[in-house]
């Protein structure tokens, strides 16, 4: 592997398998190009069948080859590899997992993945059937075990009919998942979470007061979305359970969607059983209206206003904390906190975490609402053990990477 120049462009290789998601990945070529890229694509002969040369070449602005035989005295089938920070193959078939995994080397791309030395980064899309087989699934662990990030297919329409696991999660996904992963910098290849189940929750729940009024809270989920995207960059697999975001699914996680608290406690618990690690980014609301109206609650003639009569809603993080067993879950909650008269943010932070029992938790001074839908935030980790960590201003992808950090020596 050569050394990234600092200020270059980062060298990405984009492999494409022979699958009929081919085309989304003239989508991630567009995109990694746009945000600076310097990409070679590598097609097997298959993908020329669904999308031409000509289409890679014009997108990636060189020149395209499937096999070993185009230039050889500028040696391709080494160089191509050696020279690259971050290989991506989008979509990884199942025959490109078996030949990755076994080590064949028959074309191009094959011989690119053999020499590589950077990050490697496999997204499959196949028929269900075909992921599911067990050649499929031996051929995964080994790419995994090997430090090879294979990204977890989507759910949903394949090809014809049939809709499942499969598909190849959305070029703007991979894009951000490749992005995490070159940020990573000599990280990159730390698989610190690899093997993990990870529970993450994000954004703000909404509490109905009729069918098309709710209580709800400025919440944007990004802070959630940079967790799951960084457990993912580490190898994990992630359950984010989602409320109310208008955000891409990070490529790889397993999204659940969710409006209310009722629903975010019951995802959260369910995922939570056979999770490692749980982290409550979310903002569940506390209170709920105490009746929901089945009809639009109406004016009154006498201009009177309606008043709401609320009730607590369970505390999810000291529920996770309470019903953990063995005590193996980690279990992180986060504070938005201002100071006041009776105390600093810290001492407040500090009365939550007892009280919330939980072995993390972020704290983020939210004097003046700063936080909210921004794309930065700076946080203090304080630990069940006393310790304390100041995480300096920066993007909510750092202080995720941050989190995990904190999170990985706790695991069992
Ligand atoms: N949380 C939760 N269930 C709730 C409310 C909050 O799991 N019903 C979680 C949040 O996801 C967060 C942590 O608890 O991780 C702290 O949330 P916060 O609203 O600050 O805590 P509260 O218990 O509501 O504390 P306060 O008394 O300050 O309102």
């Amino acid at each position: 592997m050569t050394t990234p120049v600092p200020g270059e462009a980062p060298r990405v290789v984009l492999g494409v398998a022979g699958g009929i998601a081919a085309y989304k990945a003239c989508e991630l070529l567009r995109r990694l190009r746009e945000s600076g890229h310097d990409v070679t694509v590598v097609p097997t002969a298959a993908a020329l069948e669904f999308v031409g040369a000509p289409t890679w070449s014009a997108l990636s602005g060189k020149p395209v080859s499937a096999q070993v035989w185009d230039a050889v005295h500028e040696v391709p089938h080494v160089r191509i590899g050696q020279g690259a920070d971050l290989v991506v193959v989008a979509p990884a078939t199942a025959d490109l997992l078996a030949k990755a995994a076994h080590g064949l080397a028959d074309d191009l791309l094959t011989n690119t993945l053999l020499t590589a030395r950077c990050p490697v980064v496999l997204a499959p899309a196949m028929h269900t059937e075909m992921w599911e087989h067990p050649a499929t699934v031996a051929n995964v662990a080994t790419l995994r075990s090997r430090g090879v990030l294979v990204v977890e297919p989507a759910v949903g329409r394949l090809t014809g009919a049939d809709s499942g696991k499969g598909r190849l999660p959305e070029p703007e996904a991979l894009a951000a998942l490749c992005q995490d992963v070159l940020d990573r910098g000599a990280s990159a290849g730390v698989h610190d979470l690899g093997g993990r189940h990870v529970v993450v929750s994000a954004g703000g729940t909404r509490e109905y007061l009729d069918p098309v009024r709710f209580l709800g809270n400025r919440s944007s989920g990004r802070q959630g979305h940079a967790l799951a995207r960084a457990a993912l960059a580490r190898g994990a697999r992630v359950t984010l359970v989602a409320a109310n975001v208008a955000l891409p699914a990070p490529a790889g996680a397993d999204v659940v969607a969710v409006e209310t608290t009722a629903q975010l406690r019951e995802a959260v618990l369910a995922a939570a059983a056979d999770a490692d690690a749980v982290v409550m980014s979310a903002a569940p609301a506390d209170f709920r209206p105490a009746q929901v109206s089945e009809a639009k609650i109406k004016k009154d003639e006498d201009g009177s206003a309606p008043s709401i009569a609320l009730v607590q809603n369970p505390d999810i993080l000291r529920e996770l904390v309470t019903t953990r067993g063995a005590g193996d879950t980690v279990v992180v909650g986060f504070a938005a906190e201002t100071g006041d008269a009776r105390g600093s943010v810290l001492d407040h932070a500090r009365a939550k975490l007892a009280r919330k029992g939980c072995d993390l938790l972020v704290v983020n001074d939210v004097s003046g609402g700063a936080v909210f839908g921004s794309t930065e935030n700076e946080a203090v980790l304080l630990d069940a053990d006393g310790g304390q960590r100041p995480v300096p201003r920066g993007s909510k992808e750092s202080l995720a990477h941050a989190i995990w950090d904190a999170v990985v020596p706790r695991l069992a």
